[in-house]
């Protein structure tokens, strides 16, 4: 059975209310089981909004969710090393997409770079799912618009969603339609886990 489990997507697409029944659905099976979330510490989250509202360099921007990051894989990895199953609602992928896109003209190869920088330094999830959605329904559905206009936030998504695309190459990568309903994505991640009907 795949013990770390992770969720992306872009805003809107799911990943919370997935996360949690998932995390719902494998206690009531009685799997023990932690569900936690990035940006995970609570200090570098209020820092982390404050850079955004002043738009600082996207490169600060980035490092600072990679510290919240190492600094939450040695915590999973306590948790693991537990018996526990862990669902994240977003990790390292997030970073590389998002940042890879707000990178984009500042550095080459962005997404390259942040890799080199911590994929050697956490650990990495066993199954990634990615909750694909196009930005104006997640949009729609988070009906949040931050601190971008509308116009500029669907743009940034655009690159957001061809990122995550792109890095589901291998098989620890599983691509869910967000137009689905909940139940049914939940069934197919209850399955892919547990193998069995859901
Ligand atoms: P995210 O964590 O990816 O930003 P949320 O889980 O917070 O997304 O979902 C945003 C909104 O969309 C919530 O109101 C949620 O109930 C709704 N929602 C989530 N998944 C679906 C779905 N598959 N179909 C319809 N509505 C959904
Ligand atoms: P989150 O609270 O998960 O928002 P939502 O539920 O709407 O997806 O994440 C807040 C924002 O932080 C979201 O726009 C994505 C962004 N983010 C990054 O840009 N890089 C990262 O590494 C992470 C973890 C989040």
């Amino acid at each position: 059975m795949k013990k770390f489990l992770v969720f992306e997507g872009i805003d809107g697409s799911g990943k919370t209310t997935i996360s949690k029944k998932l995390y719902e659905e494998l206690r009531r099976r009685g799997i023990e089981c932690v569900l936690t979330r990035e940006p995970f510490d609570e200090n570098i989250r209020t820092c982390i909004d404050s850079f955004l509202k002043r738009e600082a360099d996207p490169l600060s921007v980035a490092f600072l969710f990679m510290a919240d990051r190492i600094e939450h894989s040695r915590i999973i990895q306590e948790w693991l090393d537990m018996g526990k199953v862990v669902i994240s609602d977003r990790y390292e992928d997030s970073t590389y997409a998002y940042q890879g896109a707000e990178l984009e003209g500042r550095i080459d190869a962005p997404i390259e770079f942040l890799k080199r920088v911590v994929h050697s330094h956490i650990i990495h999830p066993d199954r990634v799912y990615i909750i694909d959605i196009d930005p104006e329904t997640g949009l729609k559905r988070s009906d949040k618009e931050g601190s971008f206009k509308t116009f500029e936030k669907v743009e940034l998504l655009r690159k957001v969603r061809k990122n995550y695309l792109e890095l589901a190459q291998d098989e620890r990568y599983m691509i869910l339609d967000g137009r689905k309903s909940i139940d049914e994505i939940l069934n197919i991640c209850i399955n892919d886990i547990l193998g069995e009907e859901g």
